[in-house]
């Protein structure tokens, strides 16, 4: 039997756009009661009232995931509205790739403390509420390029790397309490992603790549839910997809 995802509590960050947005509507879909969380708060609220007038439960918490008090908001509103954290998505991200001799500190520190401080944020915040229960499921966003590193990508392909190690470490910690781990690496999917490069040169040799090879962002969407579906005793540690048309 499939574990259904019809009425579990799911909170996403990064749900504003991109593959957070395209999850929260699938699952929702799906039956899920979906909890949203980013800064752009008119977007995710938005969001909730459109997939609430469709018949689903939605709740949007404006959050920062570089704050650990308010990730731990996100997830106790959930808690609280709908008494449970089935599953925590730790997908918020950005991508401002650069040589590493353009010396973009600014950068370097935001990818460091969204992409991994927040997926860290994002565990803290959950783990009490699973262990008490002895279920739960956390899935964290890596990417492709925590698998591969290519010239400009020093710095983001670290973050990566550094959520899929974190992710291993959890999962064999997490195994007394019953909590099941699930990493998903993508590869271009189109999403707002290049918008947050600053190297104007990169910017543009990243949107034509994305124009010229990316899929839509229910692929993700669809990841994430055939790993959620999964019976209580499956644990899908991993999944790394990439466009059919992408090289590397
Ligand atoms: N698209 C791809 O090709 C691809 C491939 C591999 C991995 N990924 C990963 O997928 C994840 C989602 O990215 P995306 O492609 O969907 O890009 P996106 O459309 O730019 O979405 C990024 C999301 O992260 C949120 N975010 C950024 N900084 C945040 C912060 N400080 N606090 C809370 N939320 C924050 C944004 O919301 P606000 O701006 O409203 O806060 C937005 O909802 C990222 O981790 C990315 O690295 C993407």
């Amino acid at each position: 039997m499939s574990d259904p995802i019809n009425g579990k509590v799911i909170v996403i960050t990064g749900a504003s756009s991109g593959l957070g947005e395209a999850a929260a509507r699938h699952l929702s879909a799906q039956g899920a009661s979906v909890v949203l969380g980013a800064r752009r708060a008119e977007r995710i609220e938005a969001l909730a009232t459109e997939l609430a007038a469709g018949g689903g439960k939605a709740l949007a918490v404006a959050t920062d995931v570089t704050h650990s008090d308010q990730v731990k908001r996100l997830v106790d509103a959930a808690v609280e509205r709908y008494g449970r954290i089935d599953v925590m998505i730790n997908n918020a991200g950005l991508m401002p790739l650069s040589p590493l001799e353009r010396l973009k500190l600014d950068d370097w520190n935001r990818m460091i403390d969204v992409n991994v401080k927040g997926v860290l944020y994002g565990i803290a915040a959950a783990l009490p509420h699973m262990i008490r229960r002895k279920s739960g499921h956390i899935v964290n966003v890596a990417s492709v390029a925590g698998h591969v590193v290519r010239p400009g990508g020093a710095v983001y392909s670290a973050t990566k790397t550094a959520v899929r190690v974190i992710s291993e470490g959890l999962r064999q910690e997490v195994k007394p309490h019953n909590i099941r781990t699930t990493v998903i690496s993508p590869g271009a999917v189109a999403s707002e992603l290049p918008d947050s490069i600053t190297e104007n040169a990169i910017a543009a040799d990243m949107q034509k790549f994305y124009e010229d090879v990316a899929i839509p962002a229910d692929s993700f969407a669809r990841a994430v839910a055939f790993a959620l579906s999964q019976p209580q005793e499956v644990d899908v540690n991993e999944i790394l997809y990439r466009p059919t048309r992408q090289l590397l």
